[in-house]
Order: structure tokens, then sequence, then C-alpha cells
């Protein structure tokens, strides 16, 4: 008898657009376009497929321990976190492209020594990673500027501080059930997700959008008692509603779930956090172009996160308040 072949229409599937195609693809389109953001883009999916081999080993190989951070010893963190850290500068320097970056991971900007590079990358290689002892989802969150210092000699602080809507490109990826990257230009938001039998990231979600109302809250609870009166007593409406809570405690992952359900992420001020926690410009910013991308809205407050004026401080936290537009107007109006 002879082997059974797989039938037509399973051979006649496409394999569908691969990350770096879909890259090349969009390229093409810009007629001026160099390839220079392409190169970074592939150089942040290099470093985030060998994290991905790493966060789904983390459990065998202690990555979970808190270690001491090169040069930081004020400042123990996860092994896995500490590891994103390398991995995605390493990435970055050696694809020639980004002359600095700002990580979550040190203090002072790193300069890549690639000084003929047009853009800078602000990012949080590992968030969500007290979670990592437990299995849970994890991110990396980036945001991408072109350099306004002079080429040819080292980046300037003010090569980040151009302000949310001078983004040029923001995305995230996500290390949960399965592996995600989801990522805007500036022409809507992509997502690809990863197909670890082949190494590569697959086109998944050409054109994500945010339904403009979700029912779902998202905000550590246990700060009820220092929420602002505001927060406490929107949330209560939600309750009253019979809305859905979920929180994960990444940011990456609780904003992806709500993308995808309609919702909204909080994290307002608190006693511990009085100008809220989450970090502005590889955090706060970066999700909000996502968001604004997808058809939603992000706020600190009154004003929006991508005009929220940057200070000298590039590791500044601000509240943030993100989801379906609905929602997040809502909260704006209890505000007042
Ligand atoms: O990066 C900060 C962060 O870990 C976010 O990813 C997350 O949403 C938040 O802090 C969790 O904070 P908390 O543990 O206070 O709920």
């Amino acid at each position: 008898m002879s082997p059974t072949l797989p039938s037509h229409d399973k051979l006649a599937t496409p394999v569908g657009t691969t990350l770096e195609r879909y890259i090349m693809r969009k390229q093409a389109e810009f007629p001026f376009a160099t390839g220079e953001l392409s190169q970074l883009l592939r150089d942040l999916a290099l470093a985030s497929k060998i994290m991905v081999r790493e966060v789904s080993r983390a459990g065998l190989s202690g990555m979970g321990e808190v270690v001491e951070a090169e040069g930081q010893p004020t400042a123990p963190r996860h092994r896995l976190g500490e590891e994103a850290h390398i991995r995605f500068v390493r990435a970055l320097t050696n694809g020639r492209e980004c002359c600095a970056i700002l990580s979550e991971a040190r203090e002072e900007i790193i300069d890549t020594g690639n000084h003929d590079g047009k853009y800078v990358v602000a990012l949080n290689p590992m968030n969500g990673s007290v979670s990592l002892d437990f299995n849970v989802s994890t991110g990396t969150i980036f945001s991408i500027y072109r350099r306004v210092s002079r080429y040819g000699g080292p980046a300037r602080a003010e090569d980040f501080t151009q302000g949310g809507r001078a983004q040029v490109a923001a995305g995230y990826i996500l290390y949960g059930s399965s592996v995600m990257l989801v990522y805007t230009t500036g022409h809507g938001v992509a997502g690809f997700t990863y197909e670890p039998s082949l190494g590569e990231f697959f086109l998944s979600h050409p054109r994500l959008t945010i339904p403009a109302r979700g029912a779902v809250f998202s905000c550590n609870e246990g700060n009820w008692f220092d929420f602002p009166e505001f927060a406490r007593t929107f949330l209560t409406t939600c309750k009253q509603r019979r809305y859905t809570a979920r929180y994960v405690g990444s940011l990456a992952a609780d904003f992806h779930r709500n993308l995808f359900t309609g919702g909204i992420y909080l994290y307002p001020p608190t006693g511990e956090w009085p100008s809220g926690k989450l970090r502005l410009l590889y955090e706060c910013y970066p999700i909000a172009f996502i968001s604004q991308q997808a058809g939603g809205l992000a706020v600190a407050g009154a004003t929006e996160v991508l005009d929220v004026p940057p200070t000298a401080d590039l590791h500044q936290r601000v509240p943030l308040f993100v989801g379906s537009a609905d929602l997040v107007r809502e909260l704006q109006a209890v505000a007042g």
C-alpha cells in the first residue's frame, strides 16, 4: 500500500506571512524607506526569539532567581529580567541601527557605539517579572524614536524625550500561552504569533482593533483604599454593572487581553506610587501609541498619555488608564 499523503487541502493551505516578509512588504510601501527601521524590528524579534526559549525553560533553569544586575548592586533583579535586558541590548547593538538604548533595567542611557545609527530604543525588557517564578505571562515593551541629536556622535537624553507623538514605532512581545509580537509604525496594529517548531513569527492579526466598549476592568484592587475617589467611584459602577475583573499584573498581558475583549486597564496614583507606578517612556507611551492605532484611548488623567510632557527623569512614572475609548472617557467624566 502506498503511503498516505497529506490531503490536498492541507498542502494547499499557504504557510502564511512571516514577520520578515511582512516587514519587507511594508518597507517597500514607503518609497524613501532605507531599511534601517526594518532592521531594528528584526533585531527586536531576534532577541525575543531567544527570550521565548529562556522563558519556556525558566522553571528548569532557575531563571526566576533574584540576581545582582551588572554594575547595579543596589537593584536586585530576576535573572530572566536581567537576561532579557542583556539579550535585547546585544541584538540592538549587533544590528547597528540603534544608537542608544534606555532600559528599565539600567539607570543610565546605554551607548551602543553605533553613532551613525538613526534610531534610539526605550524598552522594558521583561515586565511582570515578579510573577516569573509562577509561570505567569510576561512581556517586553518597546518604543522607537528617530534621534534628534547629531548623527556621528553619541545619543543624548533629548532623543528619548521627544514626546509620545514622536514615536516612529512601538510594540510588545507577550510571552503567554502562545508568544505574540504586536507592533505599530503608525499605520494600524499588526499581531504575529510565534510558531516554535519553525522558529518564526507569522502574521496572525493583520489589523488589530479594540472594541469601543468593553466589560472588563483590570487593576490591582489591593490598592483600593489608596485609590483616588474618582477611581473608586468608576470601579464601583463597573461592579454594579457586573463587569468582569481580570488582572495578571503584567501590563503587556493585561493590555493584550483587553485589546481583544474590550475593557480598561487602570493604574491610578496610590499611597506607594503617588505619581502612578508605570514608566512613561517605555511602558505608557508605547502602549498608548498601540492603543491609539487600535482605536482605543490612553490617558494619564485629563491628559492623553501621548501628550504628557516628559521630564528630565528618563524613568518618570505616570498614572495610566488605557483601553476601550468609551470606558476611558467615562472614567475621565467621573474624574471631572
Ligand atoms: O512594570 C510595572 C508592572 O510590573 C506592570 O507590568 C504591571 O501592570 C504592574 O507593574 C503591576 O503592579 P502591581 O504589582 O502593583 O499590581
